[in-house]
């Protein structure tokens, strides 16, 4: 019996009538380019978040440019960040010619420590962009204190958390801006490349909105420098067929992550469930356990149709792009022990309780396994 890791076929044929009409309408339309779906989109968008503006983009990697460049990141300038996550958060800081500045991150939630932030700020620190990985806000209220007191600009990397709540509101109403990916796999995706940018504020908003088109402010005049960062309306028209089934996805993603974590806690006596805090819900872009041996164990895994991921193997220091500008910042160790033992187990809405049952099982199978041989 075969699990699937992120199962959108099986989304595709629950929603096609609706995903196939809203592409065809974009198709008998032609109108391909900025269409009518995307302020559609946008607007849905601001509503879901109780945010003030939405600006779909072209990914969510263009949409932390977006954002640094909306904020005025220039070179030489230092951008505090997480060294536990996706490339994309520090490459689009280097990109910008300013520096990413590492803070380890908390052994328990593995998203950004926050009181390692405050003693990382120098007369260069413009930004701090925290991490919500795995689709769990960092400690916002925490970070947004020490940014206030430095009078530095919050960008929260929402790229895994789009819908995720922070003391019961949307990540957006916590910093200057919020930026997400609507890759196919993140837990509200598209069907190629997208993203989006969130702000409560109205000169942010302005300034992305005419970056994602070349800086233009009118046809053929640029106001200012920017990309081609634009979201393709045939995207939007498939985000605007799913949205509506979100809030419940979200519902069941957290139900397989509890069913999860109980099967796990009963069949394995190591503490290997995510820890998620009580003050914020994770959307559970990824279930990730911890386990040593984890070759053998996915190895294992894998042999009965159950596949794994590793999110992520290296930490973000540690990579060979990243060697000149790290010497001076030493190591992480959190990150880097993390970073050996991660797992993510296959997770989207659509589990059932018979796949949880055999995903549980066989991972406690092959974890005392691996313990006794
Ligand atoms: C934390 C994080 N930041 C940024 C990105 C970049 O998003 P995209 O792949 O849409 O460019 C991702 C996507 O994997 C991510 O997980």
């Amino acid at each position: 019996m075969k699990v699937d890791f992120a199962n959108l076929q099986h989304q595709y044929q629950l929603y096609k009538t609706d995903i196939d009409e809203r592409i065809h309408q974009v198709l008998n339309k032609s109108n391909y380019i900025m269409g009518s779906e995307i302020s559609e989109l946008e607007s849905e968008l601001s509503e879901f978040t109780n945010s003030n503006h939405a600006i779909s983009c072209s990914s969510g990697t263009d949409a932390l440019t977006l954002a640094l460049m909306a904020i005025g990141i220039k070179p030489g300038d230092e951008v505090i960040t997480s060294p536990f996550s996706f490339i994309a958060t520090a490459e689009t800081i280097t990109l910008l010619q300013a520096t990413p500045i590492f803070v380890d991150i908390d052994p328990v939630t593995y998203n950004i420590d926050s009181s390692k932030v405050e003693e990382a700020i120098t007369e260069n620190t413009r930004a701090i962009i925290p991490v919500s990985l795995y689709g769990q806000p960092s400690d916002l209220d925490e970070i947004r204190k020490v940014a206030v007191s430095h009078d530095l600009k919050v960008i929260v990397d929402g790229a895994q958390s789009f819908g995720a709540t922070y003391k019961g509101k949307s990540e957006v109403q916590y910093c200057d801006v919020y930026t997400t990916s609507f890759f196919p796999s993140k837990p509200l995706g598209c069907y190629g490349d997208g993203g989006a940018v969130l702000t409560n504020n109205s000169e942010y908003a302005e300034r992305i909105r005419m970056m994602r088109v070349h800086g233009q402010s009118k046809r053929y005049q640029h106001k200012l420098t920017g990309i081609a960062g634009r979201l393709d309306t045939i995207q939007a028209a498939v985000l605007l067929a799913k949205l509506p089934h979100y809030e419940n996805e979200i519902e069941l993603r957290e139900s397989v992550a509890n069913s999860y974590s109980e099967l796990l806690s009963e069949l394995i006596s190591q503490d290997i469930p995510p820890c998620i805090l009580q003050d914020r819900t994770s959307v559970f872009a990824q279930y990730t356990i911890k386990v040593e041996n984890r070759n053998i164990v996915r190895d294992r895994l894998l042999s009965k149709g159950i596949p794994t991921a590793v999110h992520y193997p290296l930490p973000i220091h540690k990579q060979e792009c990243y060697q000149s500008v790290c010497e001076r910042q030493g190591s992480f160790e959190v990150s880097e022990s993390v970073s050996k033992v991660v797992l993510s187990l296959p997770m989207n809405a659509f589990l059932s309780q018979k796949d949880i049952v055999n995903v549980t099982s066989s991972l406690a199978e092959a974890i005392n396994d691996t313990q006794y041989n």
